[in-house]
């Protein structure tokens, strides 16, 4: 495949070694897709299939793939929508029908922001589905980041980022002091940003928001100061910015303060004219409670300014898809069809409407534990300990002082003497040193229990 079209993006110019090698080859596809249309006799697909009465007692005289019956007991659904496997870049259905859902998720008004709507429907990719929001993460870092290239990621941040960019990559993180003030430290940002224009030509960053492991959630005052300092600072800088936007916990963000940004980030930084492109990582796994249905997406913003007309907007999308592809291919091959259907039919019988409404059960649950967890530890009174800035997601974070308390020693002693669970974070050279709760799963009577063996423990240690 030609990449004429994306080879001039700002997109391209990111790419990493990977991103600019990678393509999904035609061979078996090419042949496979002309047989469908051109062959009587077909002899393209490396799966099994035969008549079913050939292979099932009672079979039909079908074409079907062949499948052991026993698996029939698990599962009602019919086994040409779980059994074979499903396309690269996932089913077509789910890949429309979560297009709709980011566009929805936007929750633009269709009144009078009809023109952002419009945008964002246009100038965004079809999600690609991958194994999970992970290995979407594991993708996109992939794409654009060389071994020891940087990428800019709060201090605070979920453990695995580490694992996927450091250890598995070979890049490195630009570490940023989250907070400053309670609020996002957006000079500490833009000092990392400056840091790293000094050593590449690109600028990729990772945001997470509702945050693993702090509850973080901007306001909409701080999101408009973040974005305003990344459009300043691209105007000046003048490198393709890459922002990764990790919307694993999207859904969860509790109202309990007005002014809190309620939807992604995403959508503002889709709307930008600026080289600041945003993909948007997130998936059914925590958004749909699924998380073993390992299903996620991969979704580019994309500006007008790289094509002339709707005609190369197309070319330039299926080049895009086609790299995407490339990767799924090299490495999941495609994912698990079982969930894919599953997740269709939860779009088409149940429609989002009930979706939602059951999720919010859900929600409702963390939103009292979110409030209540933050009112007990306000009861303990000790200069020992600070709480993150939260207001979403699964989890809240207390900051120890590290003069006094180790992480990793408290987290101990909390457990055996108090019998007590929590992460510890401990890392001295990004200055962190607290412990994770995570009251996603804790009981919303329990959380006072939780909280005072906390501050028994403070008291005692
Ligand atoms: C911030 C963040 N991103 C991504 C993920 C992974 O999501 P998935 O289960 O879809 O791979 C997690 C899971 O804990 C997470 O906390």
């Amino acid at each position: 495949m030609d990449f004429k079209l994306l080879e001039n993006t700002p997109l391209y110019k990111a790419f990493s070694e990977v991103g600019k090698r990678i393509f999904l080859p035609e061979g078996i596809f090419y042949w496979s897709g002309r047989a469908k249309n051109e062959a009587e006799l077909i002899g393209t697909i490396g799966s099994a299939f035969g008549y079913e009465k050939d292979f099932i007692e009672d079979g039909e005289d079908k074409w079907v793939p062949c499948y052991l019956k026993e698996i029939k007991k698990y599962s009602n659904l019919n086994v040409e929508q779980i059994v074979p496997y499903a396309s690269i870049g996932g089913l077509p259905e789910l890949r429309k029908i979560w297009k709709d859902w980011i566009i929805e998720k936007a929750r633009f008004n269709s009144g009078e922001d009809k023109k952002n709507i419009d945008y964002l429907t246009k100038y965004i990719t079809d999600p690609l589905v991958t194994a999970g929001v992970t290995n979407g993460i594991y993708l996109v870092c992939s794409l654009f980041l060389n071994k020891g290239e940087k990428i800019i990621c709060p201090n605070k941040r979920w453990g695995n980022y580490d694992n996927i960019i450091v250890k598995n990559i070979g890049a490195q993180i630009e570490s940023f002091e989250f907070f400053r003030n309670k609020k996002i430290n957006l000079d500490g940002l833009r000092k990392a940003i400056q840091e790293l224009d000094r050593v590449q030509d690109k600028i990729v960053i990772i945001l997470n928001f509702p945050n693993n492991p702090t509850g973080y959630v901007p306001t909409k005052q701080e999101a408009l100061d973040l974005i305003n300092l990344l459009q300043q600072l691209q105007l000046e800088i003048k490198k393709p910015f890459i922002i990764l936007v990790d919307d694993a916990y999207e859904p969860y963000i509790y109202n309990f303060r007005e002014d809190i940004l309620d939807v992604s980030i995403f959508y503002q930084l889709q709307q930008l004219e600026e080289e600041i492109i945003p993909i948007k990582l997130d998936g059914i796994t925590k958004e749909l409670l699924f998380y073993g249905g390992r299903i996620g997406f991969v979704t580019i913003g994309l500006k007008p300014i790289w094509v002339q007309d709707k005609y190369s907007l197309s070319t330039l999308k299926d080049e895009i898809n086609n790299k995407l592809e490339g990767f799924n291919r090299s490495s999941i091959s495609n994912s698990n069809h079982f969930y894919q259907t599953v997740a269709i039919k939860l779009f088409q019988d149940s429609g989002k409407e009930k979706i939602i409404e059951s999720r919010n059960k859900v929600k409702l649950l963390l939103e009292k534990r979110c409030k209540k967890i933050n009112q007990e530890l306000m009861k303990i009174k000790s200069t020992d300990i600070s709480v993150d800035p939260n207001s979403g997601g699964f989890f809240i974070f207390v900051n120890l002082n590290p003069e006094k308390i180790k992480a990793s020693e408290f987290a101990d002693y909390l457990l055996t003497q108090h019998k007590v669970g929590v992460i510890p974070i401990e890392n001295p050279r990004e200055n962190i040193n607290g412990i994770r709760i995570a009251y996603s799963s804790i009981n919303l009577d329990q959380i006072p229990e939780f909280i005072e063996r906390i501050k028994k423990a403070l008291s005692n240690y």
